[in-house]
């Protein structure tokens, strides 16, 4: 319905992807979205912002809040620190299966994924439910994905390194809890779909990563 209203820019490079907590998502989706010039967003962040905000005020917190909220949210919003928290994640995780809120920033996310900024060549959006929900017709699908341990080790040295008080097993624990949400709710559920690509960082560095997803988006986009 939404993307019937909408004006979508034509000829853009569309890429989709879906990945667990700590997959590595984020830091090669950063890098391709330079590379190819892309429109780059982490939705995770959308969910963040909007637990940050139950958490910040729980009094105030309701429909209208979010509605208000999500209207004037501007991408330096998402970029606060504070919503990078192993607490914020797990309340991402909570608010992510209320179907009202999905309903409040599915129109954010359609439109940043169809309608970049002239300077871009396209979008880069990843999240859970990107493949299948956010961008069905994406020219790439990926589905980047590692062991949880090696997704707990990288989430407990990111937390550390922003000197976050917190136990590598605290991290663990917290990441097959999110997992288990994710991965089981009714409403757009973490899964990789048939059309996407399954990237498989476990004993990958990033370069390696990055590398691979290049090669296949060059073998179809170079004539
Ligand atoms: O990606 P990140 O770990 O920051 O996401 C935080 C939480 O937000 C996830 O655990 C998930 O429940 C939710 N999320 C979602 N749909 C997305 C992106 C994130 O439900 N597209």
């Amino acid at each position: 319905m939404i993307l019937k209203k909408m004006i979508k820019r034509k000829n853009i490079l569309k890429i989709a992807i879906d990945s667990p907590a700590a997959a590595g998502a984020g830091t090669l989706a950063k890098a391709i979205s330079k590379h190819y010039k892309l429109f780059y967003l982490d939705t995770g962040k959308i969910y963040r912002f909007i637990a940050y905000l139950k958490i910040k005020f729980p009094k105030k917190f309701n429909n209208k809040f979010i509605k208000s909220k999500i209207r004037s949210l501007k991408m330096k919003d998402l970029t606060n620190i504070d919503l990078l928290s192993d607490e914020v994640g797990m309340e991402a995780s909570i608010i992510a299966k209320i179907k009202s809120i999905r309903k409040m920033v599915h129109s954010f996310q359609v439109n940043f994924a169809y309608n970049p900024p002239k300077k871009y060549k396209g979008s880069c959006l990843d999240g859970r439910d990107i493949s299948y929900n956010i961008v069905p017709d994406a020219d790439f699908k990926f589905y980047i994905t590692a062991n949880v341990k090696t997704r707990a080790l990288r989430r407990y040295k990111e937390l550390k390194g922003l000197k976050k008080k917190i136990t590598y097993k605290d991290v663990l624990k917290s990441i097959k809890k999110r997992d288990k949400s994710d991965l089981n709710r009714n409403i757009s559920p973490l899964k990789k779909t048939k059309d996407s690509l399954l990237i498989n960082t476990t004993n990958l560095n990033k370069r390696s990563c990055f590398l691979k997803i290049k090669k296949i988006i060059d073998r179809k986009t170079k004539v």
